[in-house]
This record gives structure tokens, C-alpha cells and sequence, in this order.
């Protein structure tokens, strides 16, 4: 009985209050943007992904979206919002207001929420594998994490081929002198 309530207990509570929360690319930039931390933040501003949201207003998206039936304009849409911007089927109490669609697919839509990894301490605590990814949220990206948007619900699928597809988004950490 007090097991099954002490339980219940920890289901709500962790209903109500989210370990981990999406901050969005701001907080991620303020340390990830230096040349001698690799410019990741600017790298990834240079690709793709984080023009995914603005593609949306395209008249090239407007013709999909029409075609797949789906009226009114597609960044509006569910269904293509789902894999044009971070975390978009995530619960609103797992997100934090500065996470804004306009980031497209940004950090967080591959290396998990932010909101606890994102500490000094704790990102090189990861780094030096002193930590646990799974301790603070933090996913360590593979083939499965792309395949999450990458698979033929997009309406403009192409096989995402890992390696060469993760050749053009590489963003190492430079080595040390
Ligand atoms: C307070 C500074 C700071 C912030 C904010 C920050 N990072 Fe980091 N992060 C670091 C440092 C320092 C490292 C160690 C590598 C280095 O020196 O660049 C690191 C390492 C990482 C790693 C590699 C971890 C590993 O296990 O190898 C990832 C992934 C990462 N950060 C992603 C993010 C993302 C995504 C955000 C935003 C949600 C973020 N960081 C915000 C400072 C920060
Ligand atoms: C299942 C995830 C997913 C959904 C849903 C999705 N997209 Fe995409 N979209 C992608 C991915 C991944 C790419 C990168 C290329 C590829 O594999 O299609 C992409 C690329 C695009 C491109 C640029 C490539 C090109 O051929 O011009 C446009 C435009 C686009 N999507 C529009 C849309 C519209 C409009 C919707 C909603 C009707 C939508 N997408 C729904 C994942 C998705
Ligand atoms: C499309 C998915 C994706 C996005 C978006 C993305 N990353 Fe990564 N990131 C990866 C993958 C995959 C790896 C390689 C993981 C590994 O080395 O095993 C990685 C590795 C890293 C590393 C470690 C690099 C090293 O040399 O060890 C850091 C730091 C990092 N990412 C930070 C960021 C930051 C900051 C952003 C946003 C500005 C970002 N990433 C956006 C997928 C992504
Ligand atoms: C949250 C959804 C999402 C995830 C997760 C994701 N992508 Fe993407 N990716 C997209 C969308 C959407 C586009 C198209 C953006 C556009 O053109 O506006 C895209 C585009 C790309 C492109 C550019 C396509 C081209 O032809 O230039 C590459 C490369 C890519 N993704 C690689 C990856 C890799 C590698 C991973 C995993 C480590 C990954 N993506 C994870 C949604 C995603």
C-alpha cells in the first residue's frame, strides 16, 4: 500500500515537473560559437537545418503542402512543423519560452534538452566523460536520432546515407594544443 502510493507519488511527480527542458540555440551559442571552440554555433547557422523553419514560407513548400492535401500555410502546419523546427510534439511544460520555432532544427532536436547539461561545469564534466550523458538529457546522436525526421513521411524523402550526410553537418571540437 504505502509503496503503491509512493509510487503514485513519483509518476505525479514527475509529471509535473520536467527533468530536462529545451532552452533553445541562444544558450547553446553563448559557448559554442568561438573559433577556438570549432564556430559550431555558425557552422550550423550556415546549413540547412537551421533554415528549416524559413523554408516553410517557400512557394516550393506551399506546392507540398498542397499536394499532400493540407491547407493554408505549412508553417502553420502540424505536419510539416513535426520535423521543420525543435521539439515541436514535445509538451509546452517541457519547453522553455526562449525555444523559438524560427531556430528550425536546432541543437536540442539532436543532442536532447538543454536545460541541465548546458552548465560549464556539467558540459565538461561530459566531455571529459567524467558524467553521464543520461544523467543531464544529453543524447549522444546516431543514424536512429536523424531517422526521426529523415524517413519517408517527409514528403520530399531521400535515404540519408549517415555518413556522408553527417560529413556535411560535422562540427568537431578542435584538439588542444
Ligand atoms: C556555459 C557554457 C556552455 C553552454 C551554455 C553550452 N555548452 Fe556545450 N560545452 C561547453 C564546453 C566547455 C564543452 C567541452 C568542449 C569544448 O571545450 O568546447 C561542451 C561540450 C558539449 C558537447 C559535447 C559533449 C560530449 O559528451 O562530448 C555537446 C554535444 C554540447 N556541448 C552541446 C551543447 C548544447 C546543445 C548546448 C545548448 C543547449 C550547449 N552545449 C550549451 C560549454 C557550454
Ligand atoms: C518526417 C519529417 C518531415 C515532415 C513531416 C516534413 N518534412 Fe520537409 N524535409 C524533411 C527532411 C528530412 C528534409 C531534407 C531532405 C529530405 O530528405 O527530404 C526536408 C526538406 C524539405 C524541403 C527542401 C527540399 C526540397 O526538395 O525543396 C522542403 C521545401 C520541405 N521539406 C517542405 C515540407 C513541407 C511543406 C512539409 C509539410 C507538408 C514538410 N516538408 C514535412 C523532413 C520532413
Ligand atoms: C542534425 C543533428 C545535430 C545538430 C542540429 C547539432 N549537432 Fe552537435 N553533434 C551531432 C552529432 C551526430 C555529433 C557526433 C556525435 C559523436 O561524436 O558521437 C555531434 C557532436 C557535437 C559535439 C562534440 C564534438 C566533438 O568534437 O566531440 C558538440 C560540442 C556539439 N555537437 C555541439 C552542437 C551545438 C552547440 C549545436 C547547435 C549550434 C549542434 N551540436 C547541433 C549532431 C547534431
Ligand atoms: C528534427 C528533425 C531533423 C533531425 C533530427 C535531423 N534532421 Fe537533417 N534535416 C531536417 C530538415 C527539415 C532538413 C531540410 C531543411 C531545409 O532544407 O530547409 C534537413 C536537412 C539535412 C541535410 C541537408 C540536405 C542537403 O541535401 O543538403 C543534411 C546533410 C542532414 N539534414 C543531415 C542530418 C543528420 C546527419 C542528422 C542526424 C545526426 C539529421 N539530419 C537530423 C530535419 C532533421
Amino acid at each position: 500500500m504505502l509503496l503503491t502510493l509512493l509510487s503514485m507519488f513519483v509518476v505525479v511527480f514527475a509529471q509535473d515537473a520536467p527533468k530536462f527542458k529545451y532552452t533553445g540555440v541562444k544558450k547553446c551559442k553563448m559557448c559554442h560559437s568561438k573559433a577556438k571552440k570549432g564556430k559550431i554555433y555558425e557552422l550550423w547557422q550556415e546549413r540547412r537545418h537551421s533554415k528549416a523553419y524559413a523554408t516553410l514560407a517557400t512557394d516550393h513548400s506551399k506546392e507540398i503542402a498542397k499536394k499532400a492535401g493540407i491547407e493554408g500555410d505549412p508553417q502553420q502546419a502540424k505536419e510539416c512543423l513535426s520535423c521543420h523546427t525543435t521539439a515541436y510534439n514535445v509538451p509546452a511544460d517541457q519547453k522553455l519560452p526562449t525555444l523559438t520555432l524560427e531556430e528550425g532544427v536546432s541543437c536540442e532536436a539532436c543532442h536532447g534538452p538543454g536545460s541541465k547539461y548546458k552548465s560549464m561545469k556539467v558540459m565538461k564534466g561530459l566531455f571529459a566523460g567524467t558524467m553521464k550523458a543520461e544523467d543531464y538529457g544529453l543524447i549522444e546522436p546516431d543514424k536512429a536520432v536523424c531517422e526521426k525526421c529523415h524517413n519517408s513521411n517527409s514528403p520530399t524523402f531521400k535515404e540519408l546515407k549517415f555518413e556522408e550526410a553527417f560529413k556535411k553537418i560535422a562540427h568537431p571540437v578542435p584538439a588542444k594544443q
